[in-house]
């Protein structure tokens, strides 16, 4: 199994990258349809082509149950040594919110990379990967939206955390829970370490001058490329403003509201890679997903191989 702290080299063929997120291959399942053919993307993408493809998070509910088939899915269209997830809310049902390492068992079972706060390296490309929970405080007012997602969001229900009980006895364990349900706090402190997380990879110089990063996460990073907001849109997205302004950030992929927008925050293009449930809808100012989603190549002049 990979370490949390390494770096993982994706090989460098054509270049082409694809990211995407939230393909609930649970819920396309149980309609006996798939992600991606649902949506035209296993004719539209160049699938032998891609040196990588990233799922953003969703890619199934309850991960010790569906993840398995979704996996099986996944092969189908890549070999899965080019196949890297971590995971969005979604992922965390039926799991504990403080477990990745049980979901990195299950990637590594499949022979499929886990980057849940992990950096990517492909030529001279850098992608920082995390699902960067949200702050709740994209309309100013966190407590209101922190109350507004306990009482409107499956997460809260759905997600558990582990109980640190330390060294106990059998008796001390005894009639004591394990686990409970997560809270909105909880969700913000691990924004707040996700981000920092994020900040201080992003404050490392690349190994070249003209090198690119990205960042790949499942929450939206800014209000632009939110949609039409409410009360519960602060669940699903920051304003990281400051951050895009603080450094350099060639493109953020992220996904999580299921629509499939794109704005220019600073000189960075944030862009939604959704594919989302069978049953949505996807307005006509939403932007074609099989576009999206593929990384630009570089320039010629800074390509090179590693
Ligand atoms: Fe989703």
């Amino acid at each position: 199994m990979d370490t949390f702290d390494s770096p993982i080299d994706i090989v460098w063929r054509t270049g082409k990258v694809a990211v995407l997120a939230d393909l609930h291959y649970d819920s396309y399942s149980i309609t006996g349809t798939e992600p991606f053919a649902s949506h035209g993307l296993d004719r539209c993408l160049p699938w032998s082509e891609l040196d990588a493809l990233i799922i953003a998070g969703d890619l199934a509910n309850a991960p010790f149950t569906n993840w398995s088939a979704a996996f099986a899915y996944l092969r189908r269209f890549m070999a899965p040594s080019r196949t890297i997830i971590f995971p969005g809310n979604h992922d965390y049902y039926a799991a504990c919110l403080n477990a990745d390492d049980e979901l990195e068992k299950l990637a590594d079972a499949a022979g499929v990379h886990f980057a849940q706060q992990r950096e990517l390296r492909h030529g001279n490309d850098r992608y920082f990967c995390t699902t960067l929970w949200t702050n709740f405080a994209l309309l100013g007012d966190a407590q209101a939206a922190m109350n507004m997602a306990l009482r409107h969001m499956n997460d809260y229900a759905q997600i558990s955390k582990r109980l640190e009980t330390g060294p106990l006895s059998p008796s001390e364990l005894l009639g004591r829970p394990l686990q409970v349900a997560i809270t909105p706090e909880d969700i913000q402190a691990l924004h707040k370490a996700q981000r920092r997380w994020l900040e201080d990879q992003l404050a490392e110089p690349h190994w070249v001058p003209n090198g690119r990063s990205f960042v790949v996460t499942h929450h939206g990073p800014h209000p632009d490329a939110a949609g039409q907001i409410d009360g519960l849109t602060p669940a699903f997205h920051s304003d990281l403003t400051p951050l895009l302004n603080r450094f350099k950030i060639d493109g953020w992929y992220f996904g999580h509201s299921h629509r499939r927008l794109a704005a220019h925050v600073g000189s960075t293009v944030v862009r939604n890679v959704s594919i989302g449930f069978p049953y949505e809808k996807h307005g006509s100012e939403e932007l074609p997903l099989e576009e999206l989603c593929l990384v630009p190549m570089p320039n010629a002049s800074v390509t090179s191989r590693r």
